[in-house]
């Protein structure tokens, strides 16, 4: 039988303190690359150390003392062009618990509103030795340039309509926590599909763990040829629920021409808004996620986000937790040593 929201949760805080051991009992296993770019392009061990190593670091934030002496002496740089308040603050707090020192920069506080490009303010940052920079920009492959620009690692906290991937760890996380295995579970992910980097790139990842992906939106939310991702599409919300085990609503995404998609708000909820009715149609026991900012009354009812099915707040707490871990990969034992080691 499955476990319940309270049991999960009771499981997760009861977990031992302890010192941070990986998989594979050592502290020097790591990423493949400097970089976190995305999800396409990492392969399923990447996925699981990322997923395990956060695992382990949980129960930091559980402590007393919240912090941990991991990075101490690292400097990890947060540069948000386009607002944040979950993923802004989640990797401030994970830098901070792992002893790093941490700078944010906005864009209302960077050079860039005096006309400097992003080459520019990367080379400059650049010059004063960071260990880590932390991107989110409207423009997909922003992160990629400052990667190929820069020494320092780099990781995207989402490009434009491209890719987040630490969200999509942290959603893999939640799902883990809850569901035990991804592998075989029916994943509905509905909403502004078109514009969004969290589809994307939990996509990737759900496929990559072994999930069966299951996309609705109408027609105008649905990239064409969406299927060559190895999804099952539907223009109607009410088949995609039928049988899942995971319902993940998304946000539309006006910023990025999600406006000109749909007639009203109310006329999109009354045809894809995640009621309590449409909700009965998955499984008894399914979780329902979103990535947040959420819309109540477009694209989830009230009462279903804060109903016994919802983990979002679960999934905020395990962004910490991924968080840690990328950079604790990254910057700790990872790749950015190994680059080091091969200069
Ligand atoms: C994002 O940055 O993509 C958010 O986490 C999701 C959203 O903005 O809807």
């Amino acid at each position: 039988m499955a476990e319940t929201r309270e049991a999960v949760a009771g499981r997760m805080n009861d977990e031992p303190a302890g010192e941070l051991v990986l998989p594979n009992g050592q502290t020097t296993e790591s990423l493949k690359h400097k970089d976190l770019l995305g999800i396409e392009h990492l392969d399923v061990e990447e996925i699981r150390l990322i997923l395990e190593t956060a695992q382990h670091l949980k129960e930091i934030s559980r402590r007393a003392i919240k912090k941990v002496p991991t990075l101490r002496g690292k400097s990890v740089i947060n540069l948000f062009f386009e607002p944040s308040t979950r993923t802004r603050t989640s990797f401030e707090i994970a830098a901070k618990r792992l002893s790093a020192d941490t700078q944010s920069i906005s864009a209302s506080t960077s050079a860039v509103v005096k006309g400097e490009t992003l080459i520019d303010t990367a080379r400059n940052i650049e010059a004063m030795f960071p260990d880590l920079l932390v991107i989110r920009h409207a423009c997909p492959g922003a992160a990629k340039i400052l990667a190929d620009t820069c020494s320092a690692g780099v990781i995207n906290a989402g490009d434009g309509a491209h890719e987040h991937p630490t969200q999509a760890l942290l959603d893999a996380l939640t799902i883990r926590d809850f569901k035990g295995e991804i592998e075989g579970l029916r994943v509905v992910i509905f909403g502004d599909i078109a514009h969004s980097r969290v589809a994307r790139s939990n996509i990737h990842c759900l496929r990559k763990l072994g999930a069966d992906v299951v996309v609705a939106a109408p027609p105008t939310f649905l990239p064409y040829d969406v299927e060559a991702l190895g999804v099952e599409a539907h223009h109607r919300l009410e088949p995609a629920l039928e049988g899942a085990d995971v319902v993940m609503a998304l946000r539309i995404q006006l910023e990025r021409g999600g406006k000109l998609s749909f007639p009203s708000s109310r006329e999109y909820f009354n045809l894809f808004g995640l009621s309590r009715e449409r909700l009965a149609l998955a499984k008894e026991d399914a979780i329902v996620m979103h990535p947040g900012p959420m819309n109540r009354g477009v694209e989830i009812a009230s009462d279903v986000a804060d109903g016994p099915s919802s983990v979002i707040l679960e999934q905020v707490s395990n962004g910490l937790a991924v968080r840690m871990a990328v950079l604790y990969l990254l910057a700790g034992s990872g790749a950015a040593k190994n680059v080091e080691a091969a200069a």
